[in-house]
């Protein structure tokens, strides 16, 4: 049975473009955005804060139970009232985001508060696991791909364009060894689930993506 509430999950690895698309999708159908991976980068970053070792399951958890965390509805997080967008967003908060999202206590500890977001009209749910543990009753479940090499070269335009100086080289193993520990984690690994549609953006435009997603949803109300 589909969740009375529609959802659409967008799962897969880091750099593949889901944060654009299911923006995009929540902004041209009007529901809900859950930003599931800012929740992970917001745990680590609240624990780096208070010197808290990241791989120290209690008190990682419990930090993720009581995160102070507001979405502003213009864009924006604040956390305990300051704005951490910029913080959360570097390569450095992804990876120690990925040490915290390991430990099933703290995945636990967040599950609810992921379940929260599910309000009507619809939720459009961006994640690792959003289709297999979070939302398995999703009215529609898309997993997108790419090779490692194309998501660092996104990566890498986009860290260009900000100003920052990167090199190639180091993104990809940073890509690497953060799918490595999303994968081979025990609590709710990186997987399509098995009724998610597959799609390999390597080739695509974010529009021809967002196209592919959209026609998908139109099928199922046709
Ligand atoms: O998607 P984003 O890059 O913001 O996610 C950061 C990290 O949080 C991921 O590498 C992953 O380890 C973790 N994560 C997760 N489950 C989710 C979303 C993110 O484990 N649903």
């Amino acid at each position: 049975m589909p969740d009375l509430i529609p959802v659409i999950t967008l799962d897969g690895p880091g750099g593949v473009g889901k944060g654009t698309i299911s923006a995009l999708l929540a902004e041209k159908l009007d529901w809900h955005y859950l930003d599931s991976g800012a929740l992970y980068r917001l745990t680590a970053l609240a624990c780096v804060e208070k010197d808290i070792v990241l791989d120290a399951e209690h008190d990682v958890a419990a930090i993720a139970e009581n995160l102070a965390v507001k979405f502003l509805p213009q864009g924006g997080i604040l956390l305990e009232d300051n704005d951490v967008e910029a913080l959360i967003r570097t390569e450095t908060a992804g990876n120690n985001a990925s040490i915290v999202a390991a430990l099933p206590m703290v995945r636990e500890a967040l599950f609810k508060r992921q379940k929260a977001f599910l309000q009507m009209p619809g939720l459009i749910a961006d994640g690792r696991d959003m289709g297999t543990t979070i939302f398995p009753d999703a009215l529609l479940k898309v997993f997108l791909t790419a090779s490692a090499d194309e998501r660092a070269k996104r990566r890498y335009k986009q860290l260009i364009e900000k100003g920052n100086s990167v090199k190639i080289a180091d993104l990809v193993n940073e890509i690497r060894e953060r799918d490595e520990r999303d994968m081979n984690r025990s609590a709710s690994p990186l997987k399509a689930a098995q009724d998610a549609h597959i799609i390999d953006t390597s080739e695509l435009s974010i529009n021809e993506v967002f196209e592919k997603v959209m026609q998908l949803y139109k099928n199922l109300n046709q």
